[in-house]
């Protein structure tokens, strides 16, 4: 075993983030490049395509053809062993934006949904004392029409985010650096525990 915890050699961990915020100097951003940072080497971490490239849903076009950003992003989640979606709360609940491109998923054809038994996982940051909760809870909610297997915990909440990042953008609140380095090995013990119960028929 290496100090990140793998062994040598270790088939590379492919993860896809999503970020659920489309600004320049996003918190949530920056919490995926501390992140990414701070994984074990044999992971291999991207982003996604940006969500803002993702047009408004219309069931009229959804029932016919998917925008081609739909598309990419799906084969992107595909590719991937599992997906972490980093994201902000807004007004109590999911952002617009975020809850529009998980409509699109599913689309058009719902057993072809690629988060359907994907190991998913979340993180948030806010710049208020409750570090996304509310909106976790509610993503939980609805990843559950998609039959994704959200990773119960670890949990990372980073509230006061105004507080957690130097000028740079470095995550410099060593709370967080040590849950994040617990989190990556717990979420790739989830996915096999998920690819276990798929391959033995249970889930
Ligand atoms: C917010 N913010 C916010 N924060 C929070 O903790 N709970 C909330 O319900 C909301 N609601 C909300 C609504 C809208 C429309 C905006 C623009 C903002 C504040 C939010 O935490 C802050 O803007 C973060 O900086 C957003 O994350 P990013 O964009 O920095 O990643």
């Amino acid at each position: 075993m290496n100090d990140d915890g793998a062994s040598a050699g270790s088939a590379p961990f492919r993860v896809l983030f999503i970020c659920g915020s489309l600004r320049k100097e996003s918190f949530n951003r920056k919490l995926i490049r501390a992140a990414t940072k701070l994984a074990p080497a044999h992971f291999q971490i991207s982003e996604s395509i940006s969500i803002g490239e993702i047009p408004h849903l219309n069931d009229d076009v959804a029932r016919t053809a998917v925008p081609e950003p739909v598309v990419r992003l799906n084969n992107q989640i595909r590719a991937v062993d599992a997906v972490v979606i980093a994201t902000p709360e807004y007004n109590y609940s999911i952002p617009g934006v975020l809850k529009n491109t998980l409509d699109w998923i599913p689309c058009p054809v719902p057993h072809e949904n690629p988060l359907r038994f994907k190991p998913v996982a979340l993180m948030g940051a806010s710049i208020g004392n409750f570090g996304t909760t509310r909106c976790q809870m509610h993503l939980r909610q609805t990843l559950l029409f998609h039959e994704a297997y959200v990773m119960p915990k670890p949990e990372i909440y980073l509230f006061r985010a105004l507080e957690k990042f130097d000028a740079d953008g470095a995550l410099t609140d060593q709370a967080t650096i040590d849950l994040i380095k617990a989190y990556w090995p717990a979420l790739q013990q989830y996915a096999g525990m998920v690819t276990a119960m798929r391959a033995s028929g249970v889930a």
